[in-house]
């Protein structure tokens, strides 16, 4: 039986590093509050860099650790709400970036749970045994969709790409993924809407990203736990099983109530949104390319979870 395995991660931020006292020099907000709500001390904040930059970038980095030739590349998946147009994909520009000419490209966008999405997605093309060699990658430059006015989100986000390598194996690998959607409770949670020109059409043109935060807070600390409860009884597995929990980064508070409700030590989950604010699609693959360069992934049960806009959430247990 072919499985897929991570053989390479890789990262990368843009230049500019915003923290809470540069952004209290124009918004009415203090480092104090946003550490103590958030865990959030610094963000990455994209001049001049691109959603598919980062992107690419990052799958360089991913592409070298693992030793690929960009030409062998069967596939190149971005997950990501924020790129760079809308046609093309991020993905086909990463692939132009890459001389990776053989690879079929498209994005997913599935927001903050978009890397598991699309390590799902991946995965199975692997195990059937039609792709050998996919980039999958996480890339958001969310500063382009928040209204810098709104104090409430524009603390809360940052820009950034991760890009995992994913080749067969025939020992375990991605052992299983779980993935939902709750598309009734959408408007919790919105960005980007197409800003209409058209003399006729009357709908909304606001294209900032828009969020009810304590519904979000709830719906990530409820429905996390619950899936990744479905995941480990899935596999005869208890949470005390697996080694290391890698959530999307948005907020310390949010993983701290669902290891609380996990029964489960705090120090099992790792957290980095204290230098990367909540950078969405990136958030998981970023922090897993910090555990690799750490060596602190191998031999390790990892589960990995994604929660956000759509309403989306997700989980993936992962052998490394
Ligand atoms: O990645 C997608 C998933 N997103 C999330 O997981 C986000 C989930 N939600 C959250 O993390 C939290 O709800 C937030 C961090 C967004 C907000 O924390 P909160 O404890 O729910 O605060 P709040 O929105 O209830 O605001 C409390 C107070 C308000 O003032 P009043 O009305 O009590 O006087 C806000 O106006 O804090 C005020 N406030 C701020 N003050 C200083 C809101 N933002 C700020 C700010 N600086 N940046």
């Amino acid at each position: 039986m072919i499985n897929s395995k991570i053989t390479a991660i890789g990262h990368h931020v843009p230049a500019l590093a915003v923290t809470n006292n540069d952004l209290a020099q124009f918004i009415d907000t203090s480092d104090e509050w946003i550490h103590s709500r958030t865990g959030i001390r610094q963000r990455y904040i994209a001049k001049t860099e691109t959603c598919h930059d980062l992107a690419a970038e990052a799958g360089k980095k991913a592409l070298s650790i693992a030793g690929i030739d960009p030409m062998d590349l069967d596939m190149i998946i971005v997950a990501t709400f924020t790129g760079d147009y809308a046609t093309p994909s991020v993905s086909c520009l990463v692939q132009k970036e890459l001389g990776a000419d053989r690879a079929m490209c498209f994005d997913v966008n599935a927001a903050c749970s978009g890397f598991v999405y699309a390590l799902d997605v991946a995965d199975q093309f692997i195990r059937t045994g039609k792709h050998q060699k996919i980039l999958v990658i996480g890339s958001e430059k969310l500063s382009q969709v928040l209204d810098w006015d709104d104090r409430g989100t524009c603390v809360l986000f940052g820009d950034g790409a991760g890009a995992a390598v994913l080749e067969p194996t025939d020992e375990q690998g991605i052992i299983d993924t779980i993935n939902y959607a709750i598309g009734k409770d959408y408007s919790c949670l919105a960005a980007g809407n197409m800003i209409n020109k058209t003399p006729y059409y009357e709908g909304s043109t606001d294209h900032a990203l828009r969020m009810n935060g304590q519904e979000v807070f709830q719906f990530a600390c409820t429905k996390v736990p619950e899936v990744i409860r479905e995941m480990t009884d899935k596999h005869g597995l208890t949470p005390e099983d697996i080694d290391l929990y890698v959530l999307h980064q948005a907020n310390c508070r949010i993983i701290t109530k669902i290891a609380k409700r996990l029964k489960l030590d705090v120090n099992r989950f790792y957290m980095n949104m204290e230098k990367y604010g909540n950078t969405s699609a990136a958030s998981v693959p970023i922090a897993m390319s910090e555990l690799a360069q750490q060596g602190q992934l191998e031999g390790k049960k990892v589960l990995i979870a994604g929660f956000g806009a759509g309403l989306t959430y997700g989980a993936s247990l992962i052998q490394f």
